[in-house]
């Protein structure tokens, strides 16, 4: 620091080594937002004094703040200085006109991360794309599943968050979504008879719509999905394959223990069914039992989704099928349904899970749940939700039809999701609330309160479906 330098009430705790300096400076501020040293309205010292301060250029500061700036986290005032804003970033999920807006809790997506740091981390991966494989080799068109690449840094992925070691290559798809569809497609004709947990994921109930399968569902108890139901069912309706969510399930957040995995593999042994495995949450969770395509791989086929643990948009999912499946012919259907992933988002993603980004973006997904659900105990002291699950099941009173009330909800601006959107058969009567989807932790706490009160002073009659 400069002896002569001018007094200046905020200087940057900068880390050194660690990128170019106005990024340390921006990230110094970010910091200091977060954990309250730099207050909404305070003006950041000028440039200048900053800069002979910390004894660099005067454009290094005045590229830090930029940077801030674009982040959403200062404001230039013409001839006044730069300000911390009064409120946060834009809201990227306040969906809905400026008069009417909707504060979503129905979208089940990972909380918006408030490290502008990591975020920009982020961002600068899309730089080191360019830098590293050229723009025209990422516009391409490339192999269904994946390049070698790709394929390594999943392999990496899964061994070191699952400790999977998949017996061949693992396949790229778009999504789980694209990936399901691909295996549904493979293994089942129209007509079919697939079983699923009672309460499941609305995106398996679409597509075997759309393929024409039969759904069973099977009755649930506190460890998922009943072995004995499907034991049972599979003697009258002879389904050919299973559909499950064994960890952090959609919607109820129920993890299967291990002797719940190891009894369904057994029952689906016997009865000679296919395992189709969506594990969209099982990276997500620091705890869970190894999933079953550990203890079936002859017959699972296991999906494993980014969407939950890093970004939903990158639509980017790990695919194993079961050990002797030809990869070829699943490339063959990719091919010919289009769930194949684009080799922007792919290579994205290896970046990320390469350069170690992706365990950090993991990590601040998790501190961010964990401040939400700390959010969620204040008004719902009583709701019990799994660690790292964002999404909530909470079961309403007798009288209160779920439907009504969440027509009732988003009448008054709040999103919610009615039990009946996860059913084929009698709908229980619960919501599911995400509490990822606001755009920050203080919002889900204004739109959890207007909920409880809208618990408290239901109308019992109100609310009856007749
Ligand atoms: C159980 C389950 N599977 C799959 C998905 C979608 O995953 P993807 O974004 O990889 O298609 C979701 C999204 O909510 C989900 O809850």
């Amino acid at each position: 620091m400069n002896d002569s330098a001018p007094n200046v009430a905020w200087v940057p705790a900068v880390e050194e080594g660690n990128g170019p300096m106005y990024l340390a400076i921006a990230e110094a501020i970010a910091r200091d937002i977060r954990a309250g040293v730099l207050r909404p309205g305070q003006r950041l010292p000028p440039q200048r004094a900053l800069a002979s301060v910390l004894g660099i250029d005067f454009t290094t500061v005045s590229r830090a703040y930029s940077a801030a700036g674009k982040d959403g986290l200062v404001e230039g005032r013409v001839g006044q200085g730069t300000y911390v804003k009064e409120s946060g970033p834009a809201n990227p999920v306040v969906s809905g006109s400026a008069k009417n807006q909707t504060v979503d809790m129905s979208m089940n997506v990972p909380p918006r991360l408030e490290d502008a740091g990591l975020v920009r981390r982020m961002w600068q991966g899309f730089d080191a794309l360019r830098s590293e494989h050229g723009v025209e080799f990422l516009m391409r068109y490339q192999m269904p599943g994946g390049s070698h690449e790709d394929q390594q840094a999943a392999q990496f992925w899964l061994q070191r968050h699952l400790g999977l070691q998949p017996h061949d290559d693992i396949i790229i798809c778009n999504g789980v979504q694209g990936a399901t569809w691909t295996i549904l497609s493979l293994i089942l004709e129209p007509g079919d008879t697939i079983c699923c947990e009672e309460l499941t994921y609305p995106g398996l109930l679409a597509l075997a719509r759309h393929l024409k399968l039969n759904v069973v569902p099977i009755p649930m108890d506190a460890d998922g999905l009943d072995p004995d139901a499907l034991d049972e069912v599979c003697q009258t309706v002879k389904p050919r394959a299973i559909y499950t969510t064994p960890t952090l399930h959609n919607p109820t957040t129920i993890t299967m223990p291990v002797a719940r995995r190891a009894r369904i593999a057994e029952v689906a042994r016997k009865h000679d069914l296919q395992i189709i495995e969506d594990d969209a949450y099982g990276v997500l969770a620091s705890t869970a039992p190894d999933p079953l395509c550990t203890i079936a791989p002859e017959r699972t086929w296991y999906v494993s989704s980014l969407s939950k643990c890093l970004a939903p948009s990158l639509r980017v999912c790990f695919m194993v099928p079961p050990s002797g499946t030809s990869n070829d012919n699943v490339r063959r259907a990719m091919r010919a349904n289009g769930s194949v992933v684009s080799p922007i988002s792919a290579r994205l993603a290896t970046n990320w899970i390469t350069s170690g980004l992706a365990d950090k973006i993991l990590s601040a997904i998790r501190f961010e749940t964990e401040r939400r659900q700390g959010v969620l105990r204040q008004s719902l002291p009583d709701i019990r939700v799994p660690k790292d699950a964002f999404h909530v099941w909470l079961p309403l009173p007798d009288g209160c039809s779920a439907t009504e009330f969440v027509l009732k909800l988003r009448g008054s601006g709040l999103g919610l999701v009615p039990g009946a959107a996860f059913a084929l058969d009698k709908a229980p009567n619960a919501v599911r609330v995400a509490l990822g989807s606001t755009d920050t932790a203080v919002n889900l706490g204004t739109a959890l309160r207007k909920l409880v009160d809208a618990l408290e002073n239901a109308d019992q009659h109100d609310w009856m479906v007749v």
